[in-house]
């Protein structure tokens, strides 16, 4: 039996995946030893990721290649607008800045904006990590934060998808129908390699200003 593409890619970036899992900032805010402010900080960081893009996808929306992963149902900004707002109060856009590890990971994202592989990439790590993991995480905040719908995990609801199992694999049969020689298709997984590393790196730098403010 043949590999498919998806499954290729998954086993070919999965000990990165475990690399991003095992971050330090993760293995707090999963143990409940984060304050909610300090929760708020990664909530901070995933908004400017997400404005970045979201921005990117809705350009894309109508691209032959790049278009057939555009799904309104995942933008995550407004989601993020109430989770801040519910962590920090209405003044929440004057104490959020991107941290440098965010800005890597953004200029990143709107740089492979005209490579569809590329935006496919970045895509790809957050989202299908959102709709996996981040369920996961999602449950262990409303335990330890008491939250529900309406603010502070909304990011984390994807109730418009339906289905979250089936979506993925309409996901992954949308890779697998990826038209790729051998050269893009491990272009594309390098690629995914990379937003791994600049996400972690965005949670390494989020323990750091944890530990510092301690
Ligand atoms: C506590 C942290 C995390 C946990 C417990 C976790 C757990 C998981 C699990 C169990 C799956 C497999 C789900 C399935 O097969 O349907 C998965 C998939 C995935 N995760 Fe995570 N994850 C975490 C963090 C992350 C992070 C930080 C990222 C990216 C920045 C990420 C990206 C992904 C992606 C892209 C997939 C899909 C892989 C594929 O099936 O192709 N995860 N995660």
């Amino acid at each position: 039996m043949t590999t498919s593409f998806s499954e290729t890619l998954r086993n070919a970036t999965w000990g990165d995946h475990q690399s991003a899992e095992a971050e330090g900032y993760l293995t707090e805010l999963m143990a409940g030893r984060l304050t909610e402010h300090e929760y708020g900080e990664m909530v901070a960081q995933h908004y400017f990721a997400y404005v970045a893009l979201d921005g990117v996808s809705r350009a894309l929306a109508g691209h032959p290649v790049a278009g057939a992963f555009v799904f309104p149902e995942l933008y995550r900004e407004a989601a993020l607008e109430r989770d801040l707002a519910t962590i920090y109060g209405p003044s929440w856009r004057d104490r959020i800045t991107p941290s440098r590890s965010t800005t890597a990971l953004v200029d990143r994202i709107r740089e492979v904006a005209d490579w569809p592989c590329g935006y496919i990439a970045h895509h790809y790590t957050r989202y299908l990590g959102d709709l996996s993991g981040g369920q996961f995480i999602r449950m262990e905040l409303q335990k330890i934060y008491g939250y529900d719908r309406g603010g502070g995990v909304d990011f984390y609801f994807f109730d418009e998808l339906g289905s979250l199992p089936r979506f993925k694999n309409d996901y992954r049969s949308r890779l697998d129908a990826l038209d790729l020689d051998e050269r893009e298709r491990r272009r594309m997984i390098e690629e995914v390699r990379l937003a791994y590393r600049l996400n972690t790196d965005v949670l390494t730098e989020l323990l750091d200003v944890v530990r510092t403010a301690a």
